[in-house]
Parts: C-alpha cells; structure tokens; sequence
C-alpha cells in the first residue's frame, strides 16, 4: 500500500523528484528497507569485519579487533567495547576509549540492565537513565546490544556517545548483525 502511494506521488513531480525517486528505489534493500548513508556503513563494516575474521578464530583477538573497527569508523563514539558473562557479573574485555569500571552485575547500569532483559538498550541520555554506570565523562549516550550463542547470553556489546541521542534504531539493526556475525564465526568453539 505504502509503495502504491510512494508511485503515484512521484508521478507527479519533475524531472529532478523522478530521479530521486528512481535512485531510491533502485538503493532498497533485499529486505525492502530503504537504504541510508547509516545503513551502507553498517553494510560496509560487515564486509570489513568479515575480512579482519578471516581465518582467525582467537576470541580475543577477533573482540580487539571488532571493538577497533567500530571505535575508528562509527561518528561521535568515545567508547565501543564488550563485557562477557562471568557467573552473576559482567567483566570487561576488549575495547577502544578511556579505561572502563570492570565489573558490572547483572540487572545494574545500562550494560547489566541489557544482559538480565536480553535486549538492546538505546538510551538517548545517559543522565536520564536510573542506575547508569558513568566511566566517560564525555559519555551522554549509549547502546547496548546483548551477544548471544544460540540462546546462551554470552555478555554485551556496548557504545558510548558524547552526543545526545546519537544511537537509533538503524544502529540497534546495524549492530545487531555484526554482532552476529562476530558470534556467528565463533560457534562451535566453546566461547
Ligand atoms: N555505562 C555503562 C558502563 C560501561 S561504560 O559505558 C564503558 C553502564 O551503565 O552499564
């Protein structure tokens, strides 16, 4: 229905608008999405995370390397890195920005909130959020994306933000699947 009402609009329009509309057709997604300039770059990281994967299965070294590539090619992110599942509590592992609280339990901060839930976490201000885990004075935003093996919580993925409201919804889909990827070439080796 959307579509049909997209066409008949554009009809209309000029020569410039029906261009427009043409490229942005032409840039849908397989999955129907319009396509973005945030949803290229997720695309663009999923190849790049794939070939930093390639051949590598040292759970540590693939983690620095992914938390590298979201801290030097994601805008406006002061921290990106993760904290695994140990018992009750998450711990710190690998990650890019200032040195971070190393322990957070399950159900505290954004972090332990994300990982007791199993869902992402947008919070458009940190200030704002109840029991918030402040390591980054810069920090004003964050997103939490819970790392899963099948069904087991395998800790989170977690970004900081100096900007307010820097995280969406096309970063939560972004995110989501390089998390998945990065899980996805671990399976089966008892992470
Ligand atoms: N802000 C997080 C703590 C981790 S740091 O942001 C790196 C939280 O509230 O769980």
């Amino acid at each position: 229905m959307t579509a049909v009402l997209t066409k008949k609009k554009t009809a209309k329009k000029g020569t410039a608008a029906k261009k427009k509309a043409v490229r942005k057709k032409l840039s849908k997604r397989r999955d129907g999405a319009p396509e973005t300039a945030k949803s290229k770059l997720y695309a663009s990281l999923v190849v790049q995370l794939l070939s930093l994967l390639k051949g590598e299965h040292d759970f540590i070294a693939n983690a620095a390397n992914f938390s590298a590539l979201l801290f030097n090619s994601l805008p406006n992110v002061n921290w990106a890195g993760f904290y695994f599942l140990q018992g009750e509590e998450l711990v710190l592992g690998p990650f890019q920005g200032n040195p971070a609280c190393v322990r957070i339990p399950m159900g505290k901060g954004v972090c332990g909130v994300a990982a007791q839930q199993l869902e992402t976490i947008i919070v458009p201000n940190v200030h704002e959020f109840p029991g918030h885990i402040a390591c980054d004075v810069a920090s004003n935003s964050e997103i939490v994306v819970p790392l899963f093996d099948g069904e087991r919580l395998l800790g989170v993925l977690d970004l900081d933000s100096p900007l307010i409201g820097r995280f969406d919804d096309q970063d939560a889909e972004g995110l989501n699947e390089l998390a998945t990827v990065f899980v996805g070439h671990e399976e089966g080796l008892g992470v």
